[in-house]
């Protein structure tokens, strides 16, 4: 697709291509599966906010029977169950909740030994 946007050169989507699929085929399942949940994590907030933005609720859960949910939708063998998010529109606000402190919860220009 970048190619035929005129983003990148095919060579480069060749080597991309070649490269990639090369060091997933050779990758450990554990690492594969360390990539996906990245990956999953970034998808699952940004489709939560694109859902927000455009007015619609959303609630991730972590907490469900993985077994009993790839039984229950058929899932196939090469998707890992993540997280469920449902989105609709809330049928009254959500309760009121609160945030840890930035300065606990990320750092900059220092790492805390502890
Ligand atoms: C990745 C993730 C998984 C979650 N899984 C569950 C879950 O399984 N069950 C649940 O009741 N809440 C779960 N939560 C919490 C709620 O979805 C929601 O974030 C929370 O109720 C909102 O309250 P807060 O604003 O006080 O954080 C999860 C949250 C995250 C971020």
């Amino acid at each position: 697709m970048a190619v035929d946007a005129g983003y990148m050169p095919e060579e480069t989507a060749k080597s991309f291509m070649e490269r990639y699929q090369g060091m997933f085929v050779s990758m450990p399942p554990e690492t594969v599966l360390r990539k996906v949940l990245i990956d999953s994590g970034l998808v699952s907030m940004q489709l939560m906010l694109v859902a927000r933005a455009k007015g619609y609720d959303t609630l991730p859960m972590g907490g469900f029977d993985q077994v009993t949910f790839v039984e229950a939708f058929d899932i196939p063998e090469r998707y890992s169950p993540v997280m469920l998010i449902a989105i609709g529109k809330a049928a009254k606000p959500g309760h009121p909740t609160v945030r840890l402190p930035i300065e606990d919860v990320a750092f900059f220009n220092e790492m805390p030994k502890a």
